[in-house]
């Protein structure tokens, strides 16, 4: 996009998987790499935005002109975001959160058991960092990703409404799409409409997600 699309805007990306513990070595997590929050990051910041990255743990390099904050847990993500957010003008959910955590986390490290072949583990949920944030700053453009195997469109809009945000990517994740990948395609939603956006490299499709956000922003602001 031009540099000049988001000047003095500040801008918070999410972007990565989270690390919910189980034991102190053991984790529960997704497949996300980072990739996409990542060059959203670079092409925020390509637009004039300042730009802080809150991140969950991958192998990426800070795109440059960024600020990144590193967290594990869907806890931790959410403290960053809201300490983060209060200044902000958008706020882009790009994060694959996990939705539970372990209900206790073992000090120890989980002994494989004698006895049985099963092993139960009792999850709790997670809070949702972007309906939170959306909620406690509603003045903030908010921009979610739905990630689905399946009934994409309709579960999309769904939480375009449930967690009352201003525009959402669907992203079809079913077989080897998406997650890790260089290349994606999405469809955005928004109230008022929708756009697809072809198979392209993550870092192209961000400049053409950047424009259309900045576009929807300065429309509603
Ligand atoms: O990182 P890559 O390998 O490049 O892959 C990119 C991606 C596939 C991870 C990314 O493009 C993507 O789709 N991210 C959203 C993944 C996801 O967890 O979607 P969801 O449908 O479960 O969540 C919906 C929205 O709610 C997302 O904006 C998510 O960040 C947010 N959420 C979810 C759970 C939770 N507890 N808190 C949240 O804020």
């Amino acid at each position: 996009p031009s540099p000049q699309l988001l000047a003095n805007k500040q801008v918070v990306i999410t972007a990565g998987p989270t690390r919910e513990p189980l034991d102190p070595v053991r984790y529960l997590s997704n497949r996300s790499s980072g990739k996409m929050g990542y060059a959203l990051a670079s092409a925020a910041a390509a637009a004039g935005a300042s730009v802080t990255l809150v991140s969950g743990p991958t192998q990426l390099t800070t795109p440059a002109g960024v600020d990144r904050i590193d967290v594990n847990t869907a806890t931790e993500m959410l403290d960053a975001c809201q300490r983060v957010s209060a200044k902000a003008d958008i706020f882009i959910g790009c994060a694959a959160i996990s939705d539970y955590r372990a209900a206790a986390v073992a000090t120890e490290k989980m002994k494989k058991s004698e006895d049985s072949d099963a092993l139960s583990l009792t999850l709790v949920k997670n809070p949702d960092v972007i309906a939170t944030i959306a909620k406690t700053y509603p003045q903030l453009f908010c921009v979610g990703f739905a990630a689905e195997t399946q009934h994409l469109k309709d579960y999309a809009q769904r939480k375009l409404k449930d967690k009352n945000l201003q525009l959402i990517i669907a992203n079809d994740v079913a077989g080897n799409k998406a997650f890790d990948q260089d290349q994606n395609s999405v469809t955005a939603y928004w109230h008022e409409g929708e756009k697809v956006f072809p198979e392209q490299p993550k870092r192209q499709l961000a400049d053409g997600l950047i424009a259309l956000i900045s576009q929807l922003f300065n429309h509603a602001n």
